[in-house]
């Protein structure tokens, strides 16, 4: 596996796998690399003929008040498992080269980043686009994987390369979950023992609200329970349990012959913990 961290060499590199022929699958990260983001890269090698990753700390799409500085790196080990996991290329450049002096443009993707994370991290998805916009150009694939562990990102990507004719195809691979249900996260670090075993209530509510709207619930009630089940397992604060549009984001009251998602995030010790679980639609 090469690492490169120079946009110069990255063009040549590109260009020599390019030569070669094939598909290129780009993985996009931040580093402290799960099962979660190995299954990405598995799916990638099945996708493309050569597998790029990329990890990048992207200081924009963190708060002023977040994690920025907190959040784990660890370079060398990622490093051992993109290469045993068989990506050609790590793509692993510094905020300086990222983001040199004078850089001033911002992609905003309107409608599907309002709402949800949209709203309680205001610039988070801003900072997500324009980062991704930029290793679409650097690296130019063919296709990119991302997780349904982060839905809501997964649908602003899917519509900025929609509507900025990127011509790359987005792939969604699902959720990787630790043995109790627990969404895998780089965040879970954060966790102490007994918020890590509480934790498995936020896979267990959206569960049981599934199912409850599947079978007919009412579903602001159903949201609702869901709400008092997280706090009564020992979870501080809900910023929300929404049933959405899979496609739009836009909340939802009942099921229709739409693909519905119902998506939460609620914090627990240090941790903001964020999950989605499919609906089943009528059909
Ligand atoms: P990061 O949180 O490192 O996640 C990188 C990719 O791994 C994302 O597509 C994410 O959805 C996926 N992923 C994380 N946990 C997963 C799990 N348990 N199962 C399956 N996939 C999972 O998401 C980002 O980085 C950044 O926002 C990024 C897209 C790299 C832009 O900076």
């Amino acid at each position: 596996m090469q690492t490169i961290r120079q946009l110069k060499p990255l063009r040549k590199a590109i260009a020599a796998l390019r030569a070669g022929g094939g598909k290129i699958a780009l993985v996009p990260t931040m580093g402290a690399l799960h099962a979660g983001h190995m299954a990405l890269v598995a799916e990638a090698r099945k996708r493309g003929d050569h597998v790029v990753a990329s990890i990048f700390v992207n200081p924009k799409q963190f708060g002023p008040a977040e994690d920025l500085s907190a959040y784990p790196r660890r370079a060398a080990k990622d490093s051992a498992m993109l290469s045993e996991g068989g990506v050609a290329l790590l793509w692993m450049p510094d905020v300086e080269t990222m983001y040199p002096a004078g850089f001033a443009t911002n992609i905003s993707v309107g409608g599907v980043s309002d709402d949800l994370d949209g709203a309680a991290r205001p610039g988070h998805f801003d900072g997500v686009a324009t980062v991704v916009a930029k290793l679409f150009n650097q690296v130019r694939p063919d296709v990119a994987l991302f997780g349904e562990k982060d839905f809501q990102q997964l649908a602003v990507i899917r519509r900025m390369v929609a509507d900025l004719d990127f011509g790359i195809e987005i792939v969604g691979v699902p959720t990787e979950r630790e043995e109790d249900g627990l969404a895998l996260s780089s965040r879970n670090v954060y966790l102490t023992e007994e918020e890590r075993a509480q934790a498995k209530a936020l896979p267990r509510a959206l569960g049981a609200t599934a199912t409850a709207i599947e079978s007919g619930s009412d579903v602001a009630e159903a949201l609702a329970k869901a709400r008092t089940a997280l706090i009564e397992a020992g979870f501080q604060s809900v910023d929300y349990v929404a049933l959405c549009d899979a496609a739009t984001l836009a909340p939802i009251a009942a099921l229709s012959d739409r693909p519905a998602r119902l998506l939460a995030a609620a914090r627990i010790g240090a941790a903001r913990l964020i999950d989605n679980v499919s609906v089943a639609h009528r059909k």
